[in-house]
């Protein structure tokens, strides 16, 4: 089914909401309290809070639909990256959400190589995000996008603290020197 990434509008606040409900929990580690997981979705991620981060101009937000329906999204945000970051120019990768009917289809995939031309076009070096350490689909996955681990931090979800990596990788891959 062909995907086709496009920037998010106002009229996806709800949709990106629901793609949340599901697929935060599903990044965060196995036994994670149902009250923190409502707690964190109810304030965060709620339709609300994407009209204003939609209405931000620090902030971006990419959808892929696939027959006209959201079905992932990401969102980055010119955050205050962590010490551990590299780079004079970074920006963070703050969501991304793919409904799993559409794991493993290269939809997350085709959503960070779009953010990765928009994050150069802005001519931003480095890229970097907090994972939670028991996500070993999303370790992987960015692993595979060329991320690596730059250090490590708590990650607030409800009353619980998450112990998360930072990952980071430079915007534009800089390729291997052939010997
Ligand atoms: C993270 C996410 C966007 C990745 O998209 P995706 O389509 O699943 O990614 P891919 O299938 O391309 O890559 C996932 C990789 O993890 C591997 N993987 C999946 N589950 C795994 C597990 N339990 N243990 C180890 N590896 C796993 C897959 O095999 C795949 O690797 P491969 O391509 O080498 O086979 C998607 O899974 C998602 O939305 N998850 C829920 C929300 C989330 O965790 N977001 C990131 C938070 S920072």
């Amino acid at each position: 089914m062909p995907i086709a990434i496009t920037p998010a509008t106002l009229g996806d606040a709800a949709a990106l909401a629901d793609i949340s409900a599901i697929a935060f929990p599903l990044g965060c580690p196995p036994g994670t309290a149902a009250a923190n997981l409502h707690a964190y979705i109810g304030a965060e991620l709620n339709p609300e809070r994407f009209r204003q981060h939609l209405a931000d101009p620090s902030r971006l937000l990419l959808v892929a639909r696939a027959s006209g329906s959201v079905v992932g999204f990401l969102m980055l945000s010119q955050s205050v990256a962590p010490a551990e970051v590299d780079g004079i120019h970074p920006i963070e990768l703050q969501r991304l959400y793919v409904l799993p009917p559409f794991h493993g289809t290269g939809t997350a995939g085709a959503l960070v190589n779009r953010a990765l031309a928009i994050a150069q076009a802005m001519q931003r070096d480095t890229i970097w995000l907090s994972v939670s350490q028991q996500n070993p689909c999303g370790l992987a996955f960015y692993a595979k996008q060329g991320f690596h681990q730059v250090g490590q931090q708590q990650f607030p979800v409800g009353q619980d603290l998450h112990d998360d990596f930072i990952y980071a990788r430079p915007v534009v891959a800089v390729p291997a020197l052939s010997h």
